[in-house]
């Protein structure tokens, strides 16, 4: 995949404007930033722009959800990660932002208030234009005519077409950050690599998007075997006719994910052989942690796979040469049923294969576990990465792709 790098470009002495992700998980009540993941990714760029002047425009979460909050604690976290001074501004693009914008000395890092502050961010009616389109908002003038250049590093909202991600490129000279590369070489490597088998496992609760991906992989041909666990295993158990039990059909109703049973069912149909379906499950029971075989569940919520099926899905990563892994395999947050989604990450660690990991749950662990090292790589991306392993077209990468051309 072709766009413009950092490596092609002499930013020393220019007025930056850097989109990152540093969208964290947040602890509700002291507000403090629980992992920094995101943020470390970004500090190879912030080195390469170590002579530039560099204004950093980011979000935290989306308007009404309760960890949507400022960027305060954030820039000082880049601080404490980069070794540099960081300013804060609490403003996006008003007088107080473009004025410290425009007292920036090389070597300086802003950090600007969150950008989904601005309406014009995340309105529908801009949100839904071309990107030629949003670079018309108030917004993107305004900044735009304070820097002399683009760098897009936020890979992991690049599945976004916001002002913030897609209109910058249509105005300013752009390129493409040492992160947004490193995320799209090595997906890219995941889908384009020859080496077999390719193994991918499918967990956590964004059990929609999960299908999706694994349509596209199947039908593609990319998948050897896809390994289920979690609500996606529920909705290919439930679709292949197992008995899951009312209470967990109610969780898959709740998260409307009763619609993807269909789906599943025809990817059973059509991919049957490549699709991994766990063995046993594991139960909360009057002493602990209880597991069932497929033929007995009982009626309650599933919260891990069984002994039987780690053991299975441990052997089918232990003789991948490619093993992608996006979202839990349970409950881990309770220690009981951290079990799957351990071993799952501990046999992806042992193994040869090139592998990667996708969201910050199975990241953590691999941090917990003391084996993130031994992991080829740990991509930042949620949703972005299930779409660019999908195969969709990503807007933040189309508009550098766009701005190479023009
Ligand atoms: C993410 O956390 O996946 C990215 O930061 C994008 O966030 P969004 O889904 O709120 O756009």
């Amino acid at each position: 995949m072709e766009f413009p790098s950092l490596r092609d470009h002499n930013l020393e002495g220019k007025r930056i404007l850097l989109r990152v992700d540093i969208n964290s998980p947040i602890d509700p009540l002291s507000m403090e930033i629980l992992d920094d993941l995101r943020i470390r990714g970004h500090l190879p760029t912030l080195q390469a722009l170590e002579k530039s002047k560099v204004a950093i425009m980011a979000h935290q979460s989306r308007p009404g959800l309760e960890d949507f909050t400022t960027l305060e604690k954030h820039a000082r976290r880049i601080e404490e990660l980069s070794g540099r001074k960081v300013k804060y501004v609490d403003d996006v693009f008003g007088a107080a932002a473009r004025e410290e914008i425009s007292k920036l000395k090389d070597g300086e890092i802003l950090v600007m208030e969150n950008v989904r502050f601005c309406s014009e961010e995340v309105s529908d009616e801009v949100t839904s234009k071309p990107p030629v389109e949003q670079a018309k908002t108030n917004f993107v003038r305004k900044l735009a005519s304070y820097v002399e250049f683009f760098v897009n590093d936020a890979f992991a909202v690049s599945h976004r077409s916001q002002p913030s991600v897609v209109a910058f490129p249509t105005v300013l000279p752009s390129c493409a950050g040492l992160l947004m590369e490193k995320e799209v070489a090595n997906l890219s490597r995941v889908i384009e690599s020859t080496e077999r088998p390719k193994v991918f496992s499918f967990g956590g609760t964004k059990a929609g998007d999960s299908i999706s991906v694994i349509k596209s992989l199947l039908d593609r041909g990319i998948a050897d075997a896809v390994l289920t666990s979690g609500l996606v295993a529920n909705i290919f158990l439930a679709a292949r006719g197992v008995e899951i039990g009312a209470e967990n059909m109610e969780t898959l109703a709740k998260k409307k994910l009763d619609g993807q049973i269909s789906k599943a069912r025809e990817l059973l149909e059509k991919h049957g052989e490549r699709i991994v379906l766990p063995m046993d499950l594991a139960f909360q029971g009057d002493e602990g942690r209880e597991e069932a075989p497929l033929a007995d569940l009982p009626n309650r919520k599933a919260l891990d796979i069984g002994v039987e099926t780690i053991a299975q899905y441990s052997k089918v990563v232990r003789e991948a040469r490619v093993v992608v892994a996006n979202g839990p395999c349970g409950v881990f947050e309770s220690a009981p049923f951290a079990l799957g989604t351990e071993e799952l990450v501990r046999s992806i660690a042992q193994s040869k294969a090139f592998s990667v990991i996708g969201g910050g749950h199975l990241s953590a662990i691999a941090g917990s576990l003391k084996v993130a090292k031994s992991v080829s790589y740990i991509s930042t991306g949620g949703k972005a990465t299930l779409s660019f392993l999908a195969g969709e077209k990503l807007p933040g990468i189309e508009a550098l792709q766009e701005s190479q051309r023009r």
